[in-house]
């Protein structure tokens, strides 16, 4: 009988984990089953508690329930511990592991795929919901010169900081200069890779950043994926090289495949795949 996995959310009839997946599985020859399950705002511990009971071996976990996945973890990786968001779960009798592949999934794909270089790198972080958190420990890691984080509400930012700050002083060499800023202390300031993680493309918001915010060569990286988001457009008006999320979100699931399966998939081709899909 096949292994069985799942993906969480809601909404959630648009993911893509499941076709990713699903090439994972051919390309490493690993029998196993995905597939997306809603489940109710209300009830997210209950729908894992019926994989489980169903003999389910794990699940990813999506907006918006990744807290609650972190919260329903019996145990969980260092890196799940450092973002308290979680978006795999492995279950294991009566144990749920619970880990989070999302930060590593965000370096991966600019290290590996975009030949991006932290060192010396002035980094700004927009936003300071979920998204942002998952990312921002390991982002600290690769102890760029400067990493800025912002956000419409500027509080939460400054809150991020005063949870992150002592990722900055875990790493030998790291003197990466860590600071909370809001939007409008952004004038002036010069970024090589500017980082979305705000949830206002999902509305098609624009956000009100200064327009001199890239340096020469600078990225402008969104984490979504699948359309323009006007984050997007605005960072093409203004003289960055764009890239979305896809490679991010291909990435964080080779992660998780590989937690549950012990084989880490060749993602290149995959990535390559979804971006032909319409
Ligand atoms: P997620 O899990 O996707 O991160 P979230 O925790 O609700 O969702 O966080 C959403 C993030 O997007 C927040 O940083 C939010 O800013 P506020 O904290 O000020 O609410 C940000 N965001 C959403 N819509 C936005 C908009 N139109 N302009 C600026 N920031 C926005």
């Amino acid at each position: 009988m096949k292994d069985k996995y799942a993906v969480i959310g809601n909404p959630i009839n648009h993911s893509k984990s499941p076709l990713i997946h699903k090439m994972f599985a051919q390309q490493t020859g690993q029998d196993i089953s995905y597939e997306a399950i809603l489940s109710p705002l209300d009830g997210f511990a209950v729908t894992v508690e019926r994989l489980r009971w169903k003999g389910y071996k794990g699940c990813n976990v999506t907006v918006p329930f990744k807290f609650e996945a972190f919260l329903l973890a019996t145990n969980r990786s260092e890196r799940a511990e450092a973002s308290r968001v979680v978006n795999t779960l492995e279950f294991n009798g009566d144990e749920i592991f619970g880990d989070n592949t999302d930060g590593v999934g965000l370096v991966t794909d600019l290290k590996g795929n975009l030949n991006l270089k932290f060192s010396d790198k002035q980094v700004l972080l927009v936003g300071a919901g979920g998204a942002a958190l998952g990312v921002l420990s390991p982002l600290l890691m690769e102890t760029p010169r400067c990493l800025v984080i912002s956000n419409r509400t500027m509080t939460k930012a400054e809150e991020a900081v005063k949870i992150f700050h002592y990722r900055v002083g875990k790493h030998p060499s790291n003197s990466t200069e860590f600071v909370a800023k809001s939007f409008s202390e952004l004038t002036g300031e010069n970024f090589d890779l500017v980082i979305n993680a705000t949830s206002a493309g999902l509305t098609d918001s624009a956000l009100s950043l200064p327009t001199t915010l890239f340096a020469p060569g600078a990225l402008a990286y969104d984490m979504m994926y699948g359309r323009e988001t006007p984050f997007m457009k605005f960072a093409r008006e203004h003289g960055a090289q764009v890239a979305d999320g896809l490679g991010m979100l291909v990435e964080q699931a080779a992660e998780s495949f590989n937690i549950w399966r012990g084989v880490r998939p060749d993602t290149a081709p995959v990535i390559e795949a979804m971006r032909k899909r319409p």
